[in-house]
């Protein structure tokens, strides 16, 4: 067995509405585990959810239910809502799984055992109603602090922290020499920045579980419960421990009840995708905590920016969001999965906007996509019967040339130009039909064999699409092939050579991919 291609997401927090931004992250994050397997590469791709911390317990409470069970209900949410964005993940973890627990227990046993922590007491300015504590930072300028807040105590309390500082100089000797391992190069700067002009603070790394029990145990100190974040980014390896990985089984080897080494190989991941505002946590806290753990470094972090809507942040209570199932629901899937891969390359910021995407939607996929195929294999029905004439070549090269390049731009994770090196083809395509004019050859009988031809290179490119384009919309590129008449599914890029369309062969019938609306919304 041969390790993997590992990608991850974050998981999201439970008790959150599934919004426009999580959608997308897990939309790239698709794309790019759906086009390594075209590849021809063994992937692995992980997300799920994060469900422990104060949130979710003060919820339950107030509903008076447990807060494991009030998560099995949140956690559904969020399964139906990877399958209605058709994810291809392999796995699905919620932080409150037992194979979870054992493992955050077991990297805890190793990092303590090996005096990564120490006990300290920290005094602060404490919000009950927040169940936070406030720092200078908070106060308004007449020194006291926002009745939001509640009453604010002064508290002196215990806890377990893990040293951070002997880390500082490695860290951003490691980011420089991997130039890499920061995408984009923005963000990369950032992270440098920052741990050039900071010196960092030890992390801390528990609650008193009288404050907050929705956690996981803290192994050599039951009155503590395991700080979230070090519990939620633990989730990247502990899948792997618990399906027998076998460096991180041999790196928490001997500290917990945990799976033997077995033949999934899967760490170190090679794509973790997350959002801008996590980018600390994921370049600085969590390469820390497997450096401690004796573990590798993931290969890349993608950091992807954020979405807002009409120019404004997105707010439930301004009513201005995106419900990406209510998009999915009237536009479906493909087009929502395209809208934003489109819409937004993996870095920069990005709008969504109604009327953005209803027009997308008509030009694009209505009239440049649905029209293609849809006109090409009607031709191929009115003037052939259906059956696939002799082999033609005219769009052979720019089809293989588009073939390479798409390829190319999905190696180095440009999920955004490879999908606009896509429609290229399309366009040229629809040019094609202009330029040949195959209505008009149809009527002379001398031109037959140029019709023979014309008609072969359309329906040929538009399976070459559907393969192509398999990675983002894969029912769409699934419902090409079934119009041409293949059975297969078009997940392997290896299937995009020009000519793959035997002559002779009959294809199915073809029907509207995407039925144009007239009203937008
Ligand atoms: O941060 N646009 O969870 P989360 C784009 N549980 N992306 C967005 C976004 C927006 N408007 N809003 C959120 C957490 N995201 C933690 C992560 S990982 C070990 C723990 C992205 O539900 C955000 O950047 O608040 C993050 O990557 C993801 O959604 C989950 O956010
Ligand atoms: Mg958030």
């Amino acid at each position: 067995m041969s390790k993997r291609f590992y990608l991850t997401t974050a998981i999201d927090y439970v008790n959150g509405q599934p919004h426009l931004g999580h959608a997308y992250e897990k939309i790239i994050t698709d794309v790019m585990a759906r086009a390594r397997r075209s590849m021809g590469e063994q992937v692995f791709f992980l997300t799920g959810v994060d469900e422990h911390g104060q949130k979710v317990q003060q919820t339950a409470q107030a509903e008076g239910r447990t807060p494991q069970d009030y998560c099995e209900g949140l956690a559904e949410v969020w399964r139906q809502f990877a399958s209605r964005l058709e994810l291809s993940h392999d796995d699905f973890v919620r932080t409150s799984e037992p194979r979870h627990q054992e493992a955050v227990q077991a990297i805890l046993r190793k990092l303590w055992a090996a005096g990564h922590f120490y006990k300290d007491q920290y005094s602060g300015f404490y919000s009950t109603k927040e169940e936070t504590f406030l720092t200078e930072k908070d106060r308004r300028a007449d020194g006291t602090f926002d009745p939001i807040y509640g009453p604010v105590t002064e508290l002196v309390e215990e806890n377990y922290y893990f040293r951070l500082g002997a880390h500082q100089e490695w860290l951003i000797g490691h980011i420089e020499a991997h130039p890499e391992f920061i995408y984009p190069e923005i963000r990369r700067n950032e992270v440098l920045g920052f741990l050039r002009h900071h010196k960092l603070e030890d992390l801390c790394v528990t609650r008193p579980a009288a404050r907050l029990s929705w956690g996981i145990p803290v192994p050599f100190d039951p009155a503590y419960v395991t700080y979230v974040w070090f519990d939620a980014l633990s989730n990247y390896v502990t899948v792997p421990a618990a399906l027998g990985d076998p460096l991180v089984s041999r790196a928490l080897a001997g500290h917990g009840a945990l799976p033997a080494p077995g033949s999934l190989e899967l760490w170190p991941a090679d794509v973790q995708v997350i959002g801008k505002d996590i980018l600390k946590f994921h370049a600085v806290y969590w390469p820390i905590m497997l450096r401690a753990m004796e573990l590798p470094l993931p290969r890349q972090l993608v950091v992807h920016g954020w979405w807002q809507k009409e120019g404004q942040k997105m707010s439930k209570s301004t009513g201005n969001i995106v419900d990406p199932l209510a998009v999915v629901g009237e536009w479906g899937v493909d087009a929502f999965r395209y809208y934003v891969v489109r819409e937004l390359d993996v870095g920069p910021d990005g709008n969504w906007t109604d009327s953005g995407f209803a027009a997308r939607y008509q030009a694009v996929l209505a009239n440049g996509l649905g029209n293609l195929v849809n006109r090409s294999l009607s031709m191929l029905k009115r003037y052939r019967q259906g059956i696939v004439p002799p082999a033609g070549s005219d769009l052979a090269g720019e089809a293989d040339a588009a073939v390479r390049q798409t390829i190319a731009h999905l190696r180095a994770s440009e999920i955004q130009s490879a999908l606009l090196r896509i429609e290229g083809l399309m366009v040229r395509a629809n040019q094609y039909v202009d330029q040949t004019a195959p209505f008009k050859l149809a009527k002379d009988p001398a031109q037959a064999g140029r019709l023979d031809g014309v008609l072969y290179c359309l329906a040929e490119t538009c399976r070459v699409l559907a393969v192509l384009l398999w990675p983002f919309l894969p029912g769409t590129a699934s419902r090409i092939y079934r119009q041409l008449g293949l059975a297969e599914t078009p997940d392997r890029f290896a299937a995009a050579g020009w000519g793959g369309l035997p002559s002779g062969h009959r294809i199915g019938d073809p029907a509207p991919l995407f039925p144009r609306k007239d009203q937008p919304g």
